[in-house]
C-alpha cells in the first residue's frame, strides 16, 4: 500500500474541520451512513449505465449491490451514481451521438464528487468506451465491469444471435420464406436473457479488448451476463477497486502503447466489429497514445479470424466462454501480445493469462487452422482512393470474395428514408455489379453516424437469390451484421468530402487487395461538380446535437470533441 487514506481526494469533502467538512459528513449521516462505515475509508463510485431503456443493462442494478459487497468487504465506501445508459436500438438517432456526452458526464461526475477510485458498469456498444473514455480522462483508479453476454437463443432448434440472425430473418420474410406470424414468434425468442448481444458484435468486441487491455479483471468479458460467476465478478472489481485506490493505479498507468498493440491482436482474432476501429482512436487519444488506421490495419493483415462466432463464425459468446473465453483466445495469440502490458489486478497481461487453457479448438482456432484464413479476409482492411482520401475501411472476412475486386455503377441515396422507399420498388435501376451508397450518414451529416451501413439489398435483387452487394456508406455498421460493406467514409460527404461528388450512373471501383476505394471520374469533372451549388442539411442550432456537429471529428480521428481529446490537466474542484 502506498497511500494513506489522508492522501485521497475523498478527504478534501470528509475530513475538514470547517463547515464544509460538516455538511458533507452530516448529508451522508441522512442517507442512514453510520459516521464509522465512511470516515477514513476509500470512496468508490459505482457508475451504473442501469435503465429500462436499456436490456442489455437490466441486470446491473444487482451487479452494483455485489460491487459494494466487495467493496465493503475490502474496507472501502460504496456509492452509486448513475450514468447515461445509452441502450443500442432504443436510442435514435444513434448511441454515437451520446458515446462522447456520456463520456463527459463519467469525467464530470468523477471530478466534481469525493470520489477516489471508480467501478464501471456497462457493456452495451457505447457505454464501454463511453465509461473508459472519461475515466481515462478523470484519471483516477478505475475498472470496468462488463456486463456479460446474453444466453444463447434459439427458434425451432436453430441457435440465433442477436442482431446477426434478425437481419437473416427478416432477409427470410421479405423473401416469403417465413410468415409474419413467425417473425412476431421470433420476437419473443431471440434474447433469452440480460446481457449484451451474444455475437461478436460491438459490445463483445468492445469488453473484450478492453479486457485485453487490462481494464477489466483478465476474461471478465466472457463470463454470461446470468451466469453466477458473473456477480461473483462485479464483487471481485468492487474489491480490487479500493486496492487500486492505496496503490494509485490509475487508467493512465495501466494504458501504454502496448496495450494498445494488444488490442489490434485482440481485435482482429475476435474478427470484432468494424466499431472499433473508432472507439479504439478515440480511447488512445485520451491516454496522448497515438494509433491509426493504418497501424489497424497492419496488424489486420497479421492476425486472421481465430473466435468462430458470428457474424465470421457460427458459435456465441457462450460457447466462447466454455471453450476458455478471452484468456484461451489470448494464449493462442501470446506470441504476439505485449505479455508486459499492465492489468488492473496489478499484473501483467503475461501473468493474468498464465495456464489459461483452450477447451474447444473449433470455438477458438488455433493460428494454423483460422475461422477465416488471411488469404480470404480479415477483421479490417484500410481503403483509400478518390471517394475517401483520409480511409474508408471494410470487414473482408465478412465480405463476399467475388466482390473484393469490383466494378460497377453507383447507385446514390443522400438519405435512408429515400433509399426505403426506392428500395422494394420493383423497377428499381440494379443489377449485382450495382454500388449501392447512402451518404450524409456520416458523424456531422446523420448526424452522430448511425449503423446505416448495411444498406438493405433491394427486394428485386433479393428474389432473384442475391445476397450480398457492394455498399459504400459515411456512416457505421453494426459489428453482428456482414456483406461487402466499404464503412466509415471520410471526410465525410457532409463536411464536402469527395463521396458528395459522386451521381448515380458513376463507375466505382473497389480493389481490397489494393487497398483502393475509387470512382472513375476525371479530376476535371470533380472540379466542375466542386462548384455546384450543396444542398446539405443545415446544421442543429440548439441542444446537445449542436455541440456535437461543431466539435466531433471524423471517423479516421475516432469522433471525439476536439476540445476533449488528449490528456488534459483536470483541475480538481474548488470547496468552500
Ligand atoms: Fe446492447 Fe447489442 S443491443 S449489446
Ligand atoms: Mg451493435
Amino acid at each position: 500500500m502506498t497511500r494513506k487514506v489522508s492522501e485521497l481526494r475523498s478527504q478534501r469533502w470528509f475530513a475538514s474541520s470547517d463547515i464544509r467538512g460538516f455538511a458533507h459528513r452530516q448529508r451522508t449521516q441522512q442517507m442512514g451512513m453510520r459516521r464509522e462505515e465512511f470516515m477514513g475509508k476509500p470512496v468508490i463510485g459505482i457508475l451504473n449505465t442501469w435503465s429500462e431503456m436499456s436490456p442489455c443493462h437490466s441486470h446491473l442494478r444487482d451487479r452494483a449491490e455485489a460491487v459494494k459487497r466487495g467493496v465493503w468487504q475490502a474496507g472501502g465506501y460504496p456509492v452509486e451514481l448513475p450514468a447515461l445508459s445509452v441502450g443500442e436500438v432504443m436510442v435514435k438517432p444513434t448511441t454515437m451521438l451520446y458515446r462522447n456526452f456520456l463520456a463527459m458526464e463519467v469525467e464530470e461526475i468523477l471530478r466534481s464528487h469525493p470520489i477516489d477510485g471508480c467501478v464501471l458498469l456497462g457493456g452495451c456498444d457505447k457505454s464501454t468506451p463511453g465509461l473508459l473514455m472519461g475515466a481515462i480522462s478523470m484519471n483516477v483508479p478505475a475498472i470496468y465491469c462488463p456486463a456479460g453476454p446474453m444466453s444463447t437463443g434459439r427458434w425451432r432448434g436453430t441457435v440465433t444471435g442477436a442482431g446477426t440472425h434478425t437481419k437473416t430473418y427478416f432477409d427470410q420474410l421479405r423473401r416469403g420464406e417465413i410468415t409474419e406470424d413467425d417473425w412476431i414468434d421470433l420476437e419473443s425468442r431471440m434474447t433469452r436473457s440480460a446481457g449484451t448481444c451474444n455475437t461478436m458484435g460491438t459490445a463483445s468486441t468492445m469488453t473484450s479488448i478492453v479486457d485485453a487491455m487490462g481494464l477489466t479483471l483478465t476474461g471478465a468479458s466472457s463470463i454470461p451476463a446470468v451466469d453466477s460467476g458473473h456477480p461473483r465478478m462485479a464483487s471481485l472489481c468492487g474489491e480490487r477497486a479500493v486496492a487500486m485506490v492505496y496503490e494509485d493505479l490509475n487508467p493512465r498507468d495501466v494504458l501504454s502503447a502496448d496495450s494498445f498493440k494488444n488490442a489490434l491482436v485482440t481485435y482482429m482474432a475476435l474478427g470484432g466489429s468494424t466499431n472499433a476501429a473508432i472507439h479504439l482512436i478515440a480511447l488512445a487519444g485520451r491516454a496522448g497514445i497515438s494509433l491509426t488506421l493504418e497501424e489497424m490495419a497492419a496488424v489486420a493483415a497479421k492476425i486472421p479470424v481465430l473466435a468462430n462466432l458470428f457474424p465470421s463464425g457460427n458459435g456465441l459468446m457462450e460457447d466462447f466462454y466454455f471453450a476458455g473465453g478471452l484468456k484461451a483466445l489470448l494464449a493462442k495469440v501470446k506470441d504476439h501480445l505485449a505479455l508486459d502490458a499492465r492489468t488492473v489486478e496489478g499484473c501483467s497481461l503475461g501473468e493474468a493469462i498464465a495456464g489459461a487453457e483452450c477447451f474447444d479448438d473449433t470455438m477458438i482456432r488455433n493460428l494454423d487452422n483460422p475461422v477465416v484464413p488471411l488469404e480470404r479476409g480479415c477483421s479490417l482492411v484500410l481503403l483509400k482512393g478518390n471517394l475517401a482520401p483520409n480511409g474508408a475501411i471494410i470487414k473482408s472476412s465478412a465480405a463476399s470474395p467475388k466482390f473484393l475486386k469490383h466494378e460497377g455503377p453507383a447507385l446514390v441515396f443522400d438519405h435512408p428514408s429515400a433509399m426505403m422507399k426506392a428500395i422494394d420498388d420493383p423497377d428499381l435501376d440494379v443489377s449485382e455489379d450495382t454500388v449501392l451508397v447512402l451518404r450524409n450518414a456520416g458523424p456531422v451529416g446523420a448526424p452522430g453516424m448511425p449503423e446505416w451501413g448495411n444498406l438493405p439489398i433491394p427486394k428485386k435483387l433479393l428474389m432473384q437469390g442475391v445476397k450480398d452487394l457492394v455498399r459504400i456508406c459515411d456512416g457505421r455498421m453494426s459489428g453482428t451484421h456482414y456483406g461487402t460493406c466499404v464503412l466509415h467514409v471520410a471526410p465525410e460527404a457532409a463536411v464536402g468530402g469527395p463521396l458528395s461528388l459522386l451521381r448515380t450512373g458513376d463507375t466505382v471501383a473497389l480493389d481490397v487487395s489494393a487497398g483502393r476505394i475509387d470512382m472513375k471520374v476525371s479530376a476535371e469533372e470533380l472540379d466542375r461538380r466542386r462548384g455546384e451549388p450543396r444542398h446539405d442539411k443545415p446544421l442543429f442550432e440548439t441542444s446537445f446535437t449542436a455541440l456535437y456537429q461543431r466539435h466531433v471529428s471524423q471517423a479516421d480521428q475516432g469522433c471525439d470533441f476536439d476540445f476533449l481529446a488528449g490528456v488534459r490537466d483536470l483541475p480538481e474542484p474548488e470547496i468552500f
